[in-house]
C-alpha cells in the first residue's frame, strides 16, 4: 500500500489512494487482527507531478503574503509541503519495515499519510478558490532532502523528519493563520487551523516511536537526539519556537534550544 502510494505521480490521485488504504487499514484493524506489515523496497524518490516544477530554494521567487497573488503563493507552498509529508509518512512505514515495531506504529502513520492527504486538498480547494491550483507556481525543489539523508537511519529520519521539520510547521503556521485572517479568507483560515492542530499529532509519534527506540536500545533520547539532528540536519534551529504546542507533541525545550547553538 505504501509503496502504490509513493508510485503515484499525480496529486490528486496519490492522495485518493492514501486516503483509501487508509481507510482499508483501520477497517482491517476494527474487524480482527491487522493486516500483515510486508516487507518492500519503496522507490528513493516519490513520483510526483510533471508540474509543479521544481527550482533550488534560492530560485524561487518570493511574494509578500500582503498581495493576493503572495497569498496563494502562500498556499502553494503549503501545499507542496503536504503532498510531500504524505510521501514521508508512508515513507517511514515502508522503508524501515525489516524492524519489528508495535502495531500502534503503524496506526499512528498511516492516521498521519491520512491526515496528510486531508490537508493537501483542503488547501487545493483553497487555490482552486482564487483560480490557481498545485503546480502553478514554482516550489522548492530540496524537500525530499531530509528523507533521502535519512534512509539508512531509523531515529535519525524521526529526529529529523517529525521532530524537527513537522515541529517547524507549529512554530510558523499560527502566522500564516493571522495573514489570511487580517485578510478576511475565512476558508484558508480553517483549513490552516485543521492542520495546525493535526500537525501537534504528527509530532507526538514522531517523538513517542523515538523515545520508544531510545528507551529498546537504552539510549539517552536527548543525547541521541541531539547527535542524530546535528549529524542530519544541515543548520541550527531557528527561534521563536511554539513552546506549548512542541511541549504538548512531547518535544521538551532541553532537545531543541541547543541546536540554535552552531558547534565549535
Ligand atoms: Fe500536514
Ligand atoms: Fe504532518
Amino acid at each position: 500500500m505504501a509503496v502504490e502510494v509513493l508510485n503515484c505521480a499525480d496529486g490528486v490521485a496519490k492522495t485518493t489512494l492514501s486516503r483509501a488504504h487508509a481507510a482499508s487499514w483501520f477497517a482491517s484493524r476494527e474487524a480482527g487482527p491487522a493486516l500483515e506489515i510486508g516487507h518492500c523496497s519503496p522507490p528513493s524518490f516519490p513520483a510526483r507531478p510533471d508540474q509543479p516544477v521544481l527550482l533550488s530554494p534560492r530560485d524561487v521567487p518570493r511574494r509578500k503574503p500582503g498581495t493576493p497573488a503572495g497569498r496563494i503563493a502562500l498556499l502553494h507552498a503549503v501545499a507542496h509541503i503536504e503532498l510531500n509529508a504524505v510521501d514521508l509518512h508512508w515513507d517511514i512505514i515502508a522503508r524501515f519495515s525489516d524492524v519489528k515495531m508495535p502495531i500502534g506504529f503503524y496506526d499512528d502513520w498511516v492516521k498521519a499519510a491520512d491526515e496528510e492527504s486531508k490537508h493537501f486538498n483542503l488547501i487545493c480547494e483553497c487555490l482552486k478558490d482564487r483560480g490557481s491550483h498545485y503546480g502553478a507556481l514554482a516550489a522548492h525543489a530540496g524537500m525530499w532532502r531530509a528523507a533521502e539523508d535519512t534512509a539508512e537511519d531509523f531515529m535519525g529520519r524521526l529526529a529529523v523528519v517529525p521532530m524537527v521539520l513537522e515541529a517547524r510547521g507549529l512554530d510558523v503556521t499560527p502566522g500564516m493563520i493571522e495573514i489570511f485572517r487580517k485578510s478576511g479568507e475565512a476558508k484558508a483560515v480553517e483549513s490552516l487551523e485543521v492542520i495546525y492542530r493535526e500537525e501537534v499529532g504528527h509530532v507526538a509519534y514522531g517523538s513517542k516511536w523515538f523515545n520508544f527506540l531510545c528507551g529498546r536500545h537504552e539510549k539517552d533520547p536527548k543525547v541521541v537526539f541531539h547527535a542524530l539532528v546535528r549529524k542530519y540536519f544541515h543548520s541550527t534551529l531557528r527561534p521563536p519556537f511554539n513552546e506549548e504546542k512542541r511541549a504538548e507533541a512531547g518535544l521538551p525545550p532541553d532537545f531543541y534550544w541547543p541546536l540554535t547553538e552552531k558547534l565549535e
